[in-house]
């Protein structure tokens, strides 16, 4: 538990710049990074490019992998998660473009690209760390409520919670938020050899409590964490109001 978001950001961000210069990565073994969007992870985007500006941390053989995009957005609209990731994090830092996998909302065979993702990460030999965030409703990825704890990659309707809580995004007008989007499963985020959830805010408060002092529930899907070995979850004061 840390202060305020900008104390977990920042503890976030010298968390994965410790994890990958421990790891000493090489083109022959790169560090695998699983990483989210939304507005949670942006305070740690921008710490790690400020330890990137000063030298502290290289992205030149870290291969990532985004949890999840939205279907039929175009990648250049400013609020896909391609362009999210471009702004927020790829465009500052000294990462190779080809060591970049985010899931295309735009395949003509959507089942087809989540195998092959599913796939690629299986490829590389699974994610040293997967960070997140998850929705008010406990969402991880969009493993929204009722999503199988042993989900893999999929297509999955958005709840409509998640519908208006993404509007903000979309001039605040919910018809123009996407309803259907790609995203990694809860088993797939739980294959990762460490999880890092990041979860601020009052509003998620609940979601928080239900995720630790509950049982494991797939109408929780972050609850999920409770049974990872290396499950860590960082949270602001605000997010701790219903412990
Ligand atoms: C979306 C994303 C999730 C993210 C959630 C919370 O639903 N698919 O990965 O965790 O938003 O977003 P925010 O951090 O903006 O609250």
């Amino acid at each position: 538990i840390r202060q305020d978001y900008d104390e977990v950001s920042s503890y976030v961000a010298h968390y994965v710049k410790e994890r990958i210069n421990q790891f000493q990565p090489t083109p022959e073994r790169p560090f695998v990074l699983g990483l989210p969007t939304g507005s949670s992870p942006i305070g740690v985007y921008a710490k790690l490019v400020d330890l990137h500006r000063i030298g502290q941390i290289s992205f030149k053989n870290v291969i990532t992998f985004n949890m999840d995009e939205y279907v039929g957005l175009p990648r250049n609209h400013p609020e896909s998660y391609h362009s999210f990731m471009w702004n927020h994090l790829f465009k500052h830092v000294d990462i190779n473009m080809k060591h970049v996998h985010i899931l295309d909302g735009n395949a003509t065979d959507l089942d087809e690209e989540c195998r092959r993702f599913e796939a690629l990460i299986a490829r590389v030999g699974g994610i040293e760390l997967f960070l997140g965030g998850i929705g008010p409703d406990g969402h991880i990825a969009f493993n929204e409520p009722g999503s199988s704890l042993t989900s893999r990659t999929r297509v999955k309707t958005l709840a409509y919670e998640t519908i208006i809580a993404n509007a903000r995004f979309f001039e605040g007008d919910v018809t123009k938020v996407p309803k259907l989007a790609l995203t990694v499963g809860v088993a797939t985020v739980m294959d990762a050899r460490e999880v890092l959830v990041v979860i601020t805010g009052a509003h998620k408060s609940i979601a928080l409590a239900k995720c630790i002092e509950e049982g494991v529930n797939h109408m929780w899907t972050v609850s999920a964490m409770q049974m990872h070995p290396k499950g860590l979850i960082v949270c602001d004061e605000d997010a701790t109001l219903e412990l």
